[in-house]
């Protein structure tokens, strides 16, 4: 989703998810990319902290502001996305309780990439345009965002 497209009353809010999107995807690379098991399990930990605030701000303030900005247009693809997520949540924890000294510690993180680039394109191609299709003026909600991934990131109970 190219951000420069993406109309005044979605921007922020749109470009604040798809920068969040961007680190995770990035974090997954190099942790394929990386030999050394310390610096594997790092970056699997950053991607687990990094999804579990994005997750929550999207449950907590994205999801539940499009539900009611119109119930009928985004309700199937939100239940959905909370379906996407709840799994996604499963995986992290089992990531976050284990290291790379354990066997199926890499196979989780390669799904958990999966789960995630799935979630993602999902929203990217289809909710984030139907957000700027139905002219969702997201400008209230970027900085409850903002404040609350904040808090999050701040404070060490992410999951
Ligand atoms: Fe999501
Ligand atoms: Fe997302």
């Amino acid at each position: 989703m190219n951000k420069s497209q993406i109309p005044a009353a979605q921007k922020e809010v749109l470009s604040l998810l798809l920068d969040d999107h961007k680190k995770v995807k990035k974090l997954f690379k190099e942790f394929e990319a990386e030999k050394d098991d310390a610096a594997k399990e790092r970056l699997a930990q950053e991607a687990c902290t990094e999804l579990s605030v994005h997750a929550k701000i999207e449950e907590e303030i994205f999801y539940p502001f499009l539900r009611d900005q119109n119930p009928k247009a985004f309700g199937d693809l939100l239940d959905e996305a909370l379906v996407e997520h709840a799994s996604a949540k499963e995986l992290i924890a089992q990531i976050q309780g284990s290291s790379m000294a354990e066997e199926l510690y890499e196979a989780k993180v390669t799904v958990l990439n999966e789960y995630v680039q799935h979630h993602v394109t999902e929203e990217e191609d289809e909710l984030f345009p139907k957000v700027i299709a139905q002219k969702i003026d997201l400008r209230d909600i970027l900085t409850p965002l903002v404040q609350r991934k904040e808090e999050l990131l701040g404070s060490t109970a992410v999951a």
